[in-house]
């Protein structure tokens, strides 16, 4: 079995002292979880603690550092401009996330701009590296904020009274880690910076472990979203009242759970989980009164998608009726299916053809990206590096340090083409 975490591997930090290897051992203990992998969650101290070192290490390159509206970094390599060729990633992780998605991405986009100065490489147009802010929604709710403020794809009404578990605001947060709230909102100038955009990122399924290569381009995201379903019922004592009294919320709550699987199973490559459930007020010997399920659904097209949630809702729906209680739904985030730039997919798949020593296969993906937010808006495109795990959003998310390296030559490839 893989170490599941980067410092496994630190030994390579002596070997090649900017590598993405050597970052991601140097930011391994950064935010660990007593529960197990990470705990990486945007405004906390280690997220800020990320942050800062992605700005050390980018002011060691001679970057410069901006922060945008909406609290995402930008490193630029030379003067600020419009239309820039950008690459990066994200710094949070999900709750017990592993050492790579996210990081992988940043540390690669530094590691290229240390192999591109090393070889004497001036880019002639605008570049940047970009760190994105809470792009897995694990605190607030709604993945890629940072992306979706940028874009308009999230109002900024909406997002600054997102809550976290301790009913904390975006905003509230936001400004607690010294950003200014009443700023967000779609950023038409940074969007008009980013000409191009190309985030590296390990793959978080078993794609390239099957096609036996190292890396890979991104053809497409499935539509995902995320609903909330509120089931509420009776709280009561769990030895005094009889089960035909009882209007308990939990019993609804896991019929939708069951729903989702069965739904999905019957569903053209559907995918739906229920990966967090909070009974209140949460007592062993108590009824519960209230039930929140996350509800997150994934499919190949709107349509799939939509009628899955749909067939999921109505089965939780009935399941509520049959045991007294009342559901409430609510969608927290909805997109439709991405298909990345085919121009750009294709002229980065040429250079890797030409430049590894391997095919390099097109993947599609069942996970989201800020790159699928920004393709909305502006040409982007995916590198992803073999995961031999196959396993994602756990602590086993692995990549092995020869691939890691692979995907930087990768990056440094495509990024001498887009620059030149
Ligand atoms: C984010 O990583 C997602 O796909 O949920
Ligand atoms: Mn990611
Ligand atoms: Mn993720
Ligand atoms: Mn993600």
């Amino acid at each position: 079995a893989h170490g599941g975490s980067a410092s496994a591997h630190g030994g390579s930090a002596n070997v090649h002292g900017g590598s993405a290897n050597a970052h991601l051992a140097a930011i391994a203990d950064i935010g660990r979880s007593t529960a197990g992998g990470y705990a990486r969650h945007v405004f906390t101290g280690a997220e800020t603690t990320l942050r800062e070192w992605f700005v050390a290490e980018a002011e060691r390159l001679g970057l410069d550092i901006e922060l945008d509206r909406n609290s995402n970094i930008w490193a630029w390599w030379g003067p600020p401009g419009d239309g820039a060729v950008i690459t990066g990633s994200h710094l949070d992780s999900v709750p017990g996330g592993g050492a790579f998605d996210g990081p992988l991405g940043v540390a690669s986009a530094l590691d290229a701009v240390q192999r591109l100065q090393a070889e004497g490489f001036k880019p002639a147009k605008p570049f940047a590296l970009m760190v994105f802010a809470e792009e897995e929604g694990s605190r607030f709710g709604v993945a890629c904020l940072g992306s979706r403020l940028m874009t308009g794809a999230i109002g900024a009404d909406k997002a600054l009274a997102l809550r976290d578990v301790d009913g904390l605001t975006f905003a509230d947060a936001a400004r607690a880690a010294g950003f200014a709230p009443e700023r967000m909102g779609q950023d038409e100038q940074a969007l008009r910076r980013i000409g191009t955009f190309v985030e590296l990122h390990v793959e978080q399924g078993r794609g390239l472990i099957d096609l036996d290569r190292p890396v890979g381009v991104g053809s497409s995201i499935l539509a995902h979203g995320r609903w909330r379903l509120s089931f509420s019922g009776t709280g009561n004592h769990a030895g005094t009242t009889a089960i035909d009294e009882r209007r308990d919320p939990m019993i609804a709550a896991a019929a939708s759970v069951l729903a989702a699987r069965s739904v999905a199973a019957a569903g053209d490559g559907v995918r739906a989980t229920v990966g967090r459930l909070v009974p209140r007020p949460g007592g062993t010997n108590v009824i519960a009164s209230h039930v929140d399920a996350w509800l997150d659904v994934r499919a190949g097209a709107d349509l799939v998608t939509r009628a899955a949630v749909d067939e999921i809702v109505e089965q939780a729906q009935a399941a509520a009726d049959r045991e007294g209680c009342e559901l409430q739904v609510r969608e927290e985030s909805y997109g439709g299916e991405v298909f990345f730039d085919p121009a750009l997919a294709g002229r980065i798949s040429g250079v890797l053809g030409r430049s590894m020593d391997c095919t390099v296969p097109m993947l599609s993906t069942g996970a989201g990206h800020d790159a699928g937010i920004l393709a909305a808006k502006v040409p982007t495109a995916m590198i992803y590096v073999r995961n031999p795990s196959g396993i994602s959003h756990a602590p086993e998310e692995f990549a092995e340090p020869a691939d890691v390296a692979a995907g930087v030559g990768a990056l440094v490839d495509v990024l001498k083409d887009l620059l030149r």
